[in-house]
């Protein structure tokens, strides 16, 4: 780096001139780049093939050719197409010794045997190649990177070029992850080809619960009312079978967030170690917990509206008319029931509790929110906060179904009602959770999370 291209802010606050980076590439990208590493303080300087047309560029950086622009600076963005990259080739000799930055990204994935970065490389030898910024787009890089993704992943195998790589990274506003080496550049450009990523395995687990809670409410429900008694009670599909699956669906996937924690937890224990890798798929699954959770508190918040609505019911209001002309035609009295009262005032403060705490579990979960909390803040929201959640709501769930799983009503063709299938993950992950804090688990969990190894074990 030249001895004047030191940037920064001195103790007194005044602003350095900070380096010249180069850009090759006056498309959108680069034209976006440029503007944000000027606004930040850089000198930017383009390299064109026609450095008379470059029109539409900030007005304070400089178009030259592309060699004369590679002699400015040391730090070289290609902020163009793969395709066009074999004009590097003949530019070996002017960036020779400089970062190449590349930033591009592929239409489909496997079209080319290797990474763009690895091709460049291979083109410039002399350079030193860092794979950055392909997972940012120009409109981030416009808004300041507030509502879009502010992690920059940058791989390569120089670690001083990555880190002027990410020291720019960071002065833009964008925090830097260092992916490894430049082989991971591949996994880099396929990132932007993937559709929610992590959101898929989440969608999947609700489709697949969704689909099954439903055919099975049902089975057991309209179907078995078909058959055995002949009557059609299929309208209850639409808010009775929707406001069975929808909460179900939820308390499961809740339990779903908490479950690869306590399996960690017992696996760190089994290991004696946390330098040990965990299997791929609990990785998968620790990553898209906070989807998981997502999707638990939305089909939470649509049980919660079904179940606002059932006072309103045609069916509901039909049923009670009835019962109340029957007791009037039957001249009997209705009996205050103390136990019903207490059982169906509990579970419905259960479930208001419990949704109170999911929401605010969402949205401690949104980046806007969890970048105010200290880490342990939001541990103790996500773990401590998310258990009592957990908690709440089977118990909510529990007191619903009370005495119903000793009935033999409740086993129509031998299956047992929605709510005891819902009951069996969050149990679980309850059960493991409990072992885990009892003291003597504790003690040794902890001292493994802190460090600690058992002899004996790698
Ligand atoms: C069932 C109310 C929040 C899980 C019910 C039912 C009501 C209700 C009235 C009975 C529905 C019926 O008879 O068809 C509420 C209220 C809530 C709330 C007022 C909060 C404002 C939650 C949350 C969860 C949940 C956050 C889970 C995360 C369940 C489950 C059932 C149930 C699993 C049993 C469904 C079945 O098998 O029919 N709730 N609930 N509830 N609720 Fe909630």
């Amino acid at each position: 780096m030249n001895s004047d291209s030191v940037a920064m802010i001195d103790l007194s606050g005044k602003m350095h001139k900070l380096e010249t980076v180069c850009i090759f590439g006056t498309g959108d990208f680069g034209r976006s780049l440029g503007l944000r590493l000027l606004q930040s303080g850089y000198n930017v300087v383009y390299g064109s093939r026609a450095p008379k047309n470059s029109l539409l560029l900030p007005k304070e950086s400089k178009v030259m050719t592309h060699a004369a622009a590679a002699c400015d600076a040391h730090v070289v963005f290609v902020a163009v197409q793969r395709e066009h990259y074999g004009f590097l080739s003949s530019l070996a000799s002017d960036l020779k010794g400089k970062v190449l930055v590349d930033v591009s990204n592929n239409l489909k994935r496997g079209l080319y045997p290797e990474s763009n970065a690895e091709y460049l490389n291979k083109l410039v030898p002399g350079a030193t190649v860092v794979k950055a910024f392909n997972t940012i787009s120009a409109w981030a890089l416009q808004s300041g990177g507030l509502d879009a993704n502010r992690q920059v992943l940058i791989c390569g195998d120089r670690a001083d070029a990555k880190q002027q790589v990410m020291d720019i990274a960071q002065s833009l506003g964008f925090t830097a992850q260092d992916k490894g080496s430049l082989r991971a550049a591949a996994e880099l450009e396929d990132l932007p080809l993937q559709l929610f990523p992590l959101w898929r395995l989440p969608l999947n687990i609700a489709i697949c619960l969704t689909a099954f809670i439903f055919f099975y409410a049902l089975t057991r429900n309209v179907i078995y009312e078909r058959v055995t008694n002949g009557k059609d009670i299929a309208f209850r599909i639409m808010i009775s079978l929707a406001n069975k699956a929808f909460p179900i669906v939820s308390l499961v996937m809740l339990a779903l967030c908490y479950l690869p924690g306590a399996l960690a937890g017992f696996l760190q224990l089994y290991n004696g170690t946390k330098y040990r890798r965990f299997p791929d798929w609990l990785d998968r699954w620790m990553l898209c917990r906070k989807q998981l959770g997502l999707l638990a508190l939305a089909f939470g918040f649509l049980h919660v509206l079904y179940t606002l609505v059932i006072p309103i019911r045609y069916y509901v209001r039909y049923r009670i008319n009835v019962y109340t002309i029957s007791l009037v035609k039957d001249n009997k009295t209705y009996e205050f029931d103390n136990t019903a009262a207490w059982r169906y005032d509990s579970y419905y403060s259960m479930g208001i509790l419990g949704f109170g705490l999911f929401v605010l579990l969402g949205i401690t979960s949104l980046p806007s929110v969890s970048n105010s909390l200290n880490w342990r803040e939001f541990r103790f929201v996500q773990s401590k906060l998310g258990y009592i959640t957990l908690l709440l709501c089977t118990a909510h769930t529990f007191l619903y179904g009370w005495d119903r799983f000793l009935k033999p009503t409740s086993y129509r063709w031998w299956m047992p009602p929605e709510y005891m299938l819902s009951l069996v993950v969050p149990c679980v992950v309850l059960i493991l959770k409990l072992i885990l804090i009892t003291p003597c688990v504790d003690r040794n969990v902890t001292r493994i999370r802190q460090g600690w190894e058992r002899q004996g074990k790698t």
